[in-house]
């Protein structure tokens, strides 16, 4: 469920160092760093791991979001298709680089339905956001093949799927670029933390600048002495990050092993009982699995299911009253309260479309997420659990 299980004696070598060096700032320093650079040599293996040409820390999922979109360049007056059913910084973050989000439906598989993309189209839309929700891949190849039949940009945000893959390419390497979250919950985490990725080394180019002040990282000439082309602000990861990133990173691929093992455990316990239906995933082998997703014909059931599983001691999460990941919760989106007292960007003039984030614009989120339960699966089941977990589904299949 979250790297934070694993933290163990690689990350303290790794923290060790940095320590030893004191250099915790990521650039500059360079005889004092003694060639310890954690974060550069994070940005190098994360980068090879997903077959991606650039990679670029940031402090956080919600920073490479935006340091992202602002590369791309997407602004005032844009509109970005953002699926209903995500964490709000995907939101958060368009409205952050003054454009505005429009929502899209998910499908069977909980992520963006790629029919509703068509729909959501308008003159202003720039870019897309398909978001691999909860350890599972969109079905990004269909969205690719929307979004480049209409010369929309895409940009996957892979905060929690990382490690995931889609017909055997890494999630987050598919749209011109991909963002991911190591904060505390995630299964690579730093605490907090986040990173870029693309191929495209004008779009890492308009990153590394934009999450620096401008700074060109000119290898040749001092720090105070850098060129710049774009103002920017400060998105910079450090080096206790980079560093628990790389003791991390060693890990994904065992605990994506472990989580698959957990889940396939759990989804034999419930794939009997009468009614019961899983999430589609567009890519099994690429799942990352983090949660299994189940469903029933109706809420009422979801809810009988829920509240029997919960006595039994098995917690799951039901998205439709969750108030951070979706859409229909979100009050204040809803009602344009951003933090400047203009509504900005929601009221500029530069913007001419009209969005309307009610729940007639995304009925099958609404519908699948009533229905659907999400049970988080750890990387290490505690002894007895899997047993505690198999009496709670039956006591539960017995109330329905
Ligand atoms: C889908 C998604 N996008 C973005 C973020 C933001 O990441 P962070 O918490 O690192 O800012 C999260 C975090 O939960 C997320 O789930």
């Amino acid at each position: 469920m979250s790297g934070m299980e694993l933290i163990g004696s690689e990350e303290k070598k790794e923290v060790l160092d940095v320590l030893e060096t004191g250099v915790f700032a990521r650039y500059g320093f360079d005889t004092e760093r003694k060639g310890v650079f954690k974060v550069r040599q994070f940005e190098e293996e994360f980068k090879r791991y997903h077959g991606a040409a650039h990679a670029l820390g940031v402090t956080s999922g919600s920073t490479a979001l935006s340091v992202a979109l602002s590369a791309m360049g997407v602004g005032p007056g844009d509109e970005v298709i953002v699926p209903a059913f995500t964490f709000i910084a995907t939101y958060e973050a368009v409205l952050e680089v003054g454009a505005i989000p429009v929502a899209a439906d998910i499908d069977a598989s909980l992520n963006m339905d790629p029919d509703d993309i068509v729909r959501k189209m308008t003159p202003y839309t720039k870019a897309v956001i398909p978001v691999h929700m909860c350890g599972a891949p969109a079905d990004i190849g269909r969205i690719l093949e929307t979004c480049r039949s209409s010369q929309l940009m895409v940009l996957e945000d892979n905060a929690q799927s990382v490690g995931g893959s889609y017909r055997g390419k890494k999630l987050g390497t598919f749209g011109e670029m991909g963002t991911f979250s190591f904060d505390y919950y995630k299964t690579l985490t730093t605490g907090e933390g986040g990173m870029v990725i693309t191929n495209r080394k004008d779009l890492y180019d308009r990153a590394d600048w934009y999450h620096d002040h401008g700074h060109d990282h000119n290898p040749n000439v001092s720090r105070a002495m850098e060129g710049r082309t774009i103002l920017g602000f400060n998105f910079r990861m450090n080096e206790f990050q980079g560093a628990l990133g790389l003791a991390q990173l060693r890990k994904l691929d065992f605990i994506i092993a472990e989580q698959k093992k957990n889940k396939a455990a759990v989804k034999e316990m419930l794939a009997g009982i009468p009614g019961i239906g899983f999430r589609a995933i567009p890519d099994p082998d690429g799942d990352t699995a983090t949660h299994l997703a189940f469903n029933f014909p109706t809420e009422a059931q979801a809810e009988a299911f829920q509240a029997a599983l919960g006595a039994g001691g098995v917690d799951t999460v039901c998205f439709k009253k969750n108030k951070w990941h979706y859409l229909a919760n979100w009050e204040h989106l809803i009602a344009w309260s951003t933090a400047n007292p203009k509504s900005f960007p929601f009221t500029n003039p530069i913007y001419r479309g009209k969005v309307d984030y009610s729940i007639r614009q995304y009925p099958q989120a609404h519908d699948l997420l009533g229905r659907t339960l999400f049970l988080g699966l750890p990387i290490r089941m505690p002894e007895g659990r899997l047993e505690q977990i198999r009496a709670a589904v039956k006591k539960a299949a017995e109330a329905l």
